[in-house]
């Protein structure tokens, strides 16, 4: 089972002595791959104690990197804090405002038919 660990208690992990990152709503531990992480320890403690998934895809980091990554993961953010939902939400929005536009432009066509 995979612990789950809250965004409050990564963020105490924003040092060189212990750099907890969040990448897609799952916790790493990268305390020990610090000096030999390809793109730096700078990259690392930018992020350390908080949400590094824009940063970390941003790079396009290979398959083989998210492969090494997996044994540092050491948990996962709790269901209420993880923010793959609000994305659904903000998609969905969008799809009913393209729907609506898409109505009201019809709607306008028709009405501009009638007038002329
Ligand atoms: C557990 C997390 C991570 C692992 C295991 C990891 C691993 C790697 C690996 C293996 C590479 C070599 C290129 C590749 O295979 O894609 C790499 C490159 C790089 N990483 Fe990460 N990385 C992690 C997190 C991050 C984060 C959070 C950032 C940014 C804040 C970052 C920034 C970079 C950069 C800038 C390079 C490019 C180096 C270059 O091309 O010169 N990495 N990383």
């Amino acid at each position: 089972m995979t612990r789950q660990i809250s965004f409050d208690e990564v963020k105490k992990h924003n040092n060189k002595d212990s750099v907890w990152i969040v990448i897609h709503n799952d916790v790493y531990d990268v305390t020990s791959y610090l000096e030999e992480h390809p793109g730096g320890e700078e990259a690392l403690l930018d992020v350390a104690g908080k949400d590094g998934t824009q940063a970390f895809e941003d790079v396009g980091h290979s398959e083989d990197a998210r492969t090494v990554m997996k044994k540092f993961k050491i948990g996962t953010l709790p269901p209420s804090e993880q923010s793959g939902s609000s994305n659904v939400t903000n998609c969905s929005n969008l799809k009913w405002a393209i729907v609506a536009l898409a109505g009201a432009i019809v709607v306008g066509i028709v009405i501009k038919k009638y007038l002329s």
